[in-house]
């Protein structure tokens, strides 16, 4: 069993929940693109152990590439201002392109991606989130093909997530304690 780490308050999804989510999701990947031509795109930086874990369920060719793109600072809500800090190296022009997200919260992130993506003209262009958080009041308009599971919304850390860049190693997913970041 892990220790939990003192400024998480409760333990939302443990390893054993995360392998299977992600297995799943791998196989419903690997069924759905068969014969394409399968690009996994990555936000950085919360995105690489899930994407780190999810592309090893799936068992058909792909590429993988990485963008980061700025939106949060070390706040805890979203600021609305989306930026790219890096781009892709490949072409994906054609190519089957699948974003890989942490999680979907205002839905500000993917939808700035997936416009600034989609004008790249890949074959086709979708979204496979982790997390899925239950936000009160507004979300852009984002549907992710392929969905981990939903989250409350609350501040949640750990499996690639962070605050102020802590907490990304914690091999499970947690609520982190409001009286951290406020
Ligand atoms: P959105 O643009 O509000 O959908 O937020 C997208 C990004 O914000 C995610 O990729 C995360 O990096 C970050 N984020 C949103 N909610 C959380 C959270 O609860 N914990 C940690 N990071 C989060
Ligand atoms: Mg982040």
């Amino acid at each position: 069993m892990d220790t939990l780490h003192p400024d998480v308050d409760h333990v939302l999804f443990d390893q054993a929940e995360i392998a299977s989510i992600v297995e799943r999701m791998g196989a419903e990947i690997t069924r759905d693109y068969e014969g394409r031509d399968l690009v996994l795109i990555a936000v950085l930086r919360g995105a690489v152990v899930f994407m780190g874990d999810l592309m090893r369920q799936i068992k058909v060719p792909l590429a993988i590439d990485f963008m980061a793109v700025s939106s949060y600072g070390a706040a805890a809500k979203s600021s609305g201002i989306v930026r790219i800090v890096k781009d892709l190296d490949i072409d994906i022009k054609g190519r089957d392109v699948l974003i890989v997200e942490d999680i979907l919260d205002s839905g500000l992130t993917l939808h700035y991606l997936m416009k600034n993506l989609s004008s790249r003209r890949p074959a086709s262009l979708e979204v496979a989130t982790f997390l899925w958080k239950d936000v009160r009041g507004k979300q852009a308009a984002i549907n992710p093909k392929y969905v981990g599971t939903h989250c409350p919304d609350d501040f949640v850390v750990g499996y690639g997530l962070d605050y102020a860049e802590r907490y990304r190693n914690l091999p499970y997913v947690g609520v982190l304690k409001p009286e951290v970041y406020s």
